[in-house]
């Protein structure tokens, strides 16, 4: 049996699962291997450092035999960087965090397309006006960055407002269960970011990943406090879910106090960073994090997600008298 939605059709996959444009940490290996899977792969291109989308869109390009996407933060996205990401055939360009218009053609124009995550109503109507052919309603349970509404009922609101485009749920959705409740919403499938960072094939440290699978969502908190400390300058409004550590400790709720020595905090922030120190450098999580307790192959993530959907589906039924 599988699960057919507008999604699935629209790039005739197999599945109705999304892995998330992870900035540097969905490379090309989880992309490629998830779309193998049956999925949608997404490599996460952030904020566009060249030499690292070269290399692993070409990873992406040589070794995924099914659609696979790239995604780039849109706020810092320019549209060389889109050209370059354009080069290397994704099927589908993952835009979120800013005004997608200024890209939409020149993704389009290449028959690519063009799905938009959004935090809001207001940004859904706007995607929606631009162009985008799938909308990503993003609820604040989301590892990384994101914004305030709650996954639940925006999925809702936003599938209403959507008409035929189809919407992914994303926030906070790590197993089957999650994937089957966004279907019931009325969304054409899931974005998962979190549960793919616990797979062999995501680009982290195994310290990272064994952190994410330890920890509960009760440890995590939306703050600006890492942006503040690499000097990335985020539009108002969008923080980052991350795992609380000494760092969040000592700077969440003092932000001004963080800017004020911004200089000097940003180079012990690299050399800890570098030196793989999470007591210092992020790990963006989201609420999920309760619910993964093991680092596995992304293929038996997807497997695992994808049987333990179709088992609640079932039981969803089973319910009516
Ligand atoms: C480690 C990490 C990095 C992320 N980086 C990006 C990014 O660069 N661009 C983006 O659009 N979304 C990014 N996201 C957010 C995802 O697109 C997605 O909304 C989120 O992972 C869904 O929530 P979940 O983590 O609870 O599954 C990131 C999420 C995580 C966990």
């Amino acid at each position: 049996m599988t699960i057919h939605t507008r999604f699935t059709e629209l790039f005739k996959i197999k599945h109705p699962l999304l892995s998330a444009p992870m900035g540097g940490v969905a490379g090309g290996k989880l992309a490629a291997t998830v779309s193998n899977a049956g999925a949608l792969g997404f490599v996460g291109g952030g904020y566009g450092d060249i030499a690292w989308l070269e290399r692993e869109l070409g990873i992406t390009a040589r070794e995924a035999r099914q659609p696979w996407g790239v995604g780039l933060i849109t706020w810092k996205a320019t549209r060389e960087m889109v050209d370059l990401c354009l080069r290397f055939k994704p099927h589908a360009f993952f835009l979120s965090f800013g005004d997608p218009e200024p890209y939409v053609d020149q993704i389009k124009s290449q028959g690519v397309k063009v799905v938009c995550q959004v935090q809001d109503l207001a940004g859904a109507r706007k995607a929606l006006a631009a162009g985008a052919e799938v909308l990503v309603a993003q609820g604040s349970e989301a590892g990384g960055h994101g914004a305030t509404r709650g996954t639940l009922p925006l999925v809702a609101a936003v599938v209403d407002l959507a008409g035929d485009t189809p919407v992914l749920a994303a926030g906070g959705i790590a197993d089957g269960r999650g994937l089957a409740a966004a279907l019931i919403l009325g969304a054409a499938g899931a974005v998962m970011g979190t549960r793919f960072y616990a797979s062999d094939e995501a680009q982290a440290d195994r310290q990272a990943k064994e952190r994410i699978i330890q920890t509960s969502a009760d440890d995590t908190v939306r703050t600006r406090v890492f942006d503040i400390a690499r000097g990335y300058d985020w539009p108002e409004g969008y923080t980052g879910r991350a795992i609380r550590n000494r760092f969040t400790e000592r700077w969440h709720g003092r932000e001004d106090e963080l800017m004020a020595v911004a200089n000097e905090e940003r180079a012990k922030f690299q050399r800890a960073a570098a030196a793989g120190d999470y007591d210092t450098k992020m790990i963006f999580a989201g609420e999920g994090l309760d619910l993964i307790r093991d680092i596995q192959p992304a293929v038996r993530i997807v497997s695992g997600i994808v049987r333990d959907a179709e088992q609640s589906l079932r039981a969803g039924t089973a319910l009516l008298r």
